[in-house]
């Protein structure tokens, strides 16, 4: 199951998917009957080439594969935060709890253990692919690059920058903000050269209240001279929007201001994006940035939310993201049922879908959202091509999930023993309410890197 289209599912029942391993590319999709004759094929190739390499994973009456989440918002550092420290808005919730507790990442030991668990966690979600915030420190940073490779997570990586507005014990100088970025950035170039890398770094200014702007100038031609990705929060709650206005009397706004820093490039994601005008929309459209949408943190936060369906109606690339902590869940598939609960709302609003107001109009459902998971955060990195749905040529990310586990054992309450009608029932109703305990195998690459037993 995969979603080419954010308002159908592709179903393909009976199917037989083939793997490199070495490569991690999908070789062939076909039918599992006619896949016989290919059977014989690859029996004599292997005998060639030696048989052991072969694994074969024959698939149960329940489960189905589907393409890994990708979480397009994770600070890292505030893992251990997860679920507490909620009762404050957004700037108070920072000076208050998130920088002290990012500031605890000056320590390598542990840096390693909350890195560790968080992206052992995120992979039992089914996280595949994850755009992380780091802290501001470049040791603890590599730390977390490492750990995804050492768990075999695709990752885009960011050492964050903030040399303004921050504790004492946490803010950093302009001249070691780009000084680290430019050497975390040699660093995952040097150990993860290929574009077939698992890591890559990212240019990471916090967002523009904490960066002066000869920081933020200097990490423009930092992502200009190694052309590399770049994030930060943008338009995100209303306190956000009113301190960056003071900041920047000219400016005002956190589009113009990325703009004029060279930081608004076709490989800038931005999070949040909720207080965004339609023409700040429109330019992002133009350039090629794109946006991230954390339902979970911006309704607790941000008491805000990205109508999704009509930014995508002004051609905007949507991906997820969970915020960790600024959302409450670690999970993709919680927020994933935000956003359509969320959507319910908004279609009564004038942003809320591609109809005028009023008029109610629902758009996003299991399907929508799960598109915007998958293909909408692919395309948000750039790396559309690559994973995200499952075609010949494209990268094996993907996750097992049998939707007749657990809770949703749901053939134990039926006489006739059968969990649900049908694929498509059993799919929306794990989307809807299952969980990790549902998805028993996790590949990234072609490689099982989560499995349970
Ligand atoms: N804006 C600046 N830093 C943060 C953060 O850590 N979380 C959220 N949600 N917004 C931010
Ligand atoms: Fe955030």
């Amino acid at each position: 199951i995969d979603a080419p289209t954010p308002k159908a599912l592709r179903v393909r029942e009976n199917c037989e998917i083939v793997v490199d391993a070495r490569s991690g590319r999908i070789e062939a999709i076909r039918d599992a009957d006619v896949g016989a004759v290919g059977n014989r094929k690859s029996d004599a190739e292997k005998e060639k080439a030696g048989a052991e390499n072969i694994v074969r994973v024959d698939m149960g009456a329940t489960q189905v594969v589907c393409p890994g989440l990708i979480d397009c918002h994770v600070h890292a550092p505030q893992f251990r935060q997860l679920g507490t420290k909620t009762d404050v808005p957004l700037v108070e919730w920072l000076e208050k709890y998130t920088f002290p507790e990012e500031a605890a990442f000056t320590s390598i030991t542990h840096a390693e253990r909350i890195y560790t668990a968080l992206v052992r966690r995120l992979l039992r979600n089914g996280t595949t692919t994850a755009l992380y915030f780091g802290s501001n420190h470049l040791p603890a940073t590599r730390v977390l690059a490492d750990t995804c490779a050492r768990s075999g997570q695709r990752a885009f990586v960011g050492k964050t920058c903030s040399d303004q507005f921050l504790p004492d014990n946490y803010v950093e100088t302009t001249g070691a903000s780009l000084k680290d970025t430019e050497s975390f950035i040699t660093y995952c170039r040097e150990k993860w050269p290929s574009e077939a890398g698992l890591v890559k770094p990212v240019v990471t200014p916090r967002f523009v209240p904490t960066c002066s702007a000869e920081l933020l100038d200097g990490l423009g031609k930092l992502a200009a001279k190694y052309n590399c990705h770049v994030q930060t929060h943008a338009s995100e709650s209303v306190d956000e929007v009113a301190w960056v206005a003071e900041l920047y009397q000219n400016e005002k706004r956190d589009i113009k201001i990325l703009q004029r820093f060279g930081l608004l490039t076709d490989k800038t994601v931005l999070a949040h994006c909720c207080h965004l005008y339609d023409e700040e929309v429109g330019e992002v459209v133009r350039v090629g940035a794109a946006v991230t949408s954390c339902p979970y943190s911006n309704i607790l936060f941000a008491r805000a939310t990205v109508p999704i369906p009509h930014f995508k109606s002004l051609g905007l690339k949507i991906g997820m993201g969970s915020d960790i902590a600024g959302g409450m869940s670690s999970s993709l598939w919680t927020n994933m049922r935000l956003a359509t609960l969320q959507d319910r709302i908004d279609s009564f609003s004038p942003r809320g879908g591609d109809k005028p107001a009023g008029k109610e109009n629902w758009v996003v459902d299991y399907k929508y959202a799960f598109h915007v998971a998958t293909v909408g955060g692919a395309e948000a990195l750039g790396i559309g091509k690559e994973v995200g749905l499952f075609e010949v040529g494209m990268r094996w990310d993907a996750l097992l999930v049998d939707y007749g586990l657990e809770d949703m054992a749901f053939e134990n309450l039926r006489d006739d023993g059968v969990s649900v009608v049908n694929v498509r029932d059993g799919f929306e109703r794990f989307v809807n309410c299952g969980d990790d305990r549902n998805i028993v195998g996790v590949w990234v690459d072609g490689k099982m890197v989560c499995e349970r037993k």
